[in-house]
């Protein structure tokens, strides 16, 4: 016998459509019931400060925040690249690394002197998502993953964003740059943890 589910919708507390894309094509790839939308009201409210220290707290209070101006579940994510032998950095700081307005190159060439001499170990480095879902200023879910990789010496391939073309994976040899979307969304953080949310929302 086969059973039809209720799709159930959630909106994403960004105004971002290229992330909204690629959470769309996480859900499609792993046949979910998800419906995602961009949340109407995203531009009209003041932005939610991602000041916190932590990428869960910053992915709660915006889920939370957005959440009081919906009546069905937003949901949102902060991410990453943490680098240990850089004590972490650029960490929360990802995005705006090199300032704010800079481009990725200028970002990833910050990385690339910061790293300059070190070798081996020292260049391992993991990306790391965190995903929330609130409604009604009430929390339902919080789910985080990460994927390991190196800092390599210079920028490779020319798919994805951000720190994509000096992520190096070792179990592809290539970098997250060198892969076709569907072949990063399978091994991300950002993809292992939104698979942990539908697991979430599904028990
Ligand atoms: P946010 O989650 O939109 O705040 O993004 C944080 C920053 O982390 C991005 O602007 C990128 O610089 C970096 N980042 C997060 N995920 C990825 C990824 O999958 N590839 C490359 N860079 C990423």
């Amino acid at each position: 016998m086969t059973s039809v589910q209720a799709s159930r919708k959630l909106y994403l507390a960004s105004g971002n459509a290229g992330k909204l894309r690629e959470f769309r094509a996480l859900a499609v790839a792993a046949h979910s019931n998800l419906e995602l939308e961009l949340l109407p009201q995203y531009a009209s409210l003041p932005e939610f400060p991602e000041t916190a220290p932590t990428f869960a707290e910053n992915a709660t209070g915006k889920a939370l925040y957005y959440s009081r101006a919906c009546a069905d579940m937003v949901f949102s994510d902060d991410s990453g690249l943490v680098v240990p032998a850089l004590g972490g950095e650029p960490g929360v700081h990802s995005a705006r690394y090199a300032g704010p307005g800079a481009s990725n190159d200028w970002k990833i060439a910050k990385l690339l002197a910061a790293l300059r001499g070190k070798k081996g170990a020292e260049r391992s480095a993991y990306f790391v998502c965190v995903i929330a879902v609130a409604q009604m200023g009430r929390v339902i879910a919080v789910v985080s993953d990460k994927v390991d990789g190196e800092i390599a010496e210079a920028p490779r391939g020319s798919g994805g964003f951000g720190y994509d073309p000096v992520f190096y994976f070792p179990a592809l040899g290539k970098t997250f740059a060198e892969l076709p979307a569907d072949e990063k969304n399978a091994r991300s953080h950002r993809g292992k943890a939104f698979h942990r949310l539908m697991e979430a929302l599904d028990s």
